[in-house]
């Protein structure tokens, strides 16, 4: 139990990898926000952590709003008084080639993935240095490395690696560690019901030293390291979770 009375909030939680450490979380112990833009599975996330013998409130937020990322906290400090960890995993792809690639489909993933990032570590961060404690744990990508087609969500995440490190460097006398990881491919639902889901999972044996496609739990259980106290003496830093593959 190593969350045991520890706060946490996972941002798009509603399903997905998100939804899987929100679940292993409560498992150790953690009195979780569940908090998605999809009011639903939002709410029926929470359900289900109840309905096991665990403690979640859900609140339905846009992590690209002011206005909703202060709800989330605010929420969450009426329910719990506090917030050990934050994990900021909400996140979408919106692909094309450059020359095709719209204005919107740049604004949006940037606004989701990066500025999300940023507004709800802005809002926690204040009730964490009052507490002189705090994780923050940020879901970058691969894809930081750089991908054709991803020129929004390669900057995005390559964003998040450098707001990863100026957090750290900025909190560090907080006894507020900040930390990211950099997925690979994850079966998530949307992979599963792909029509190319045998191919891609073919070329991803091919193209990976660990001949398989990661698992929500394989990010989950990277995640559960950094919001630990076992990693208290590792901030800044980025762990990839890609089966060896890089680039
Ligand atoms: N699945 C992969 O292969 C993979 C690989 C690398 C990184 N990632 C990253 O992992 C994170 C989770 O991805 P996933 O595969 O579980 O995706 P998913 O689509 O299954 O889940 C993402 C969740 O985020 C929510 N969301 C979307 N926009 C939001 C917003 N504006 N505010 C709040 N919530 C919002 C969605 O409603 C959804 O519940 C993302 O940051 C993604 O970029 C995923």
């Amino acid at each position: 139990m190593r969350f045991a009375g520890k706060v946490a909030i996972v941002t798009g939680s509603g399903k997905g990898i998100g939804k899987t450490i929100a679940q292993k979380l409560v498992l150790e112990g953690a009195l979780l926000t569940v908090t998605d833009v999809n009011k639903q599975t939002c709410e029926e996330t929470a359900l289900q952590i109840n309905q096991a013998g665990g403690r979640a409130i859900a609140v339905e937020a846009d992590v690209s709003k002011a206005e909703d990322t202060r709800r989330i906290v605010d929420k969450t400090i009426e329910a719990y008084g506090r917030i050990d960890i934050l994990v900021n995993n909400a996140g979408f792809v919106k692909d094309a080639r450059i020359n095709d690639m719209e204005e919107n489909e740049w604004d949006s993933v940037i606004d989701v993935c990066l500025k999300g990032a940023f507004l709800c570590s802005k809002y926690v961060s204040s009730h964490m240095i009052e507490q002189n404690y705090g994780k923050i744990v940020n879901i970058s990508s691969r894809a930081h490395l750089g991908n054709p087609g991803q020129a929004n969500y390669s900057s995005a995440k390559a964003g998040i690696v450098g707001l990863t490190r100026a957090l750290a460097k900025e909190l560090g006398k907080n006894n507020i560690t900040v930390n990211a990881i950099a997925p690979g491919l994850i079966e998530t639902d949307a992979l599963l019901h792909h029509p190319k889901y045998e191919k891609i999972k073919e070329l991803q044996k091919k193209d990976t030293p660990i001949q398989r496609i990661g698992l929500p739990e394989d990010v989950a259980n990277a995640v559960l390291f950094f919001a630990s106290d076992e990693s208290s003496y590792i901030s800044g830093d980025l762990l990839h979770v890609s089966g060896g593959r890089f680039g």
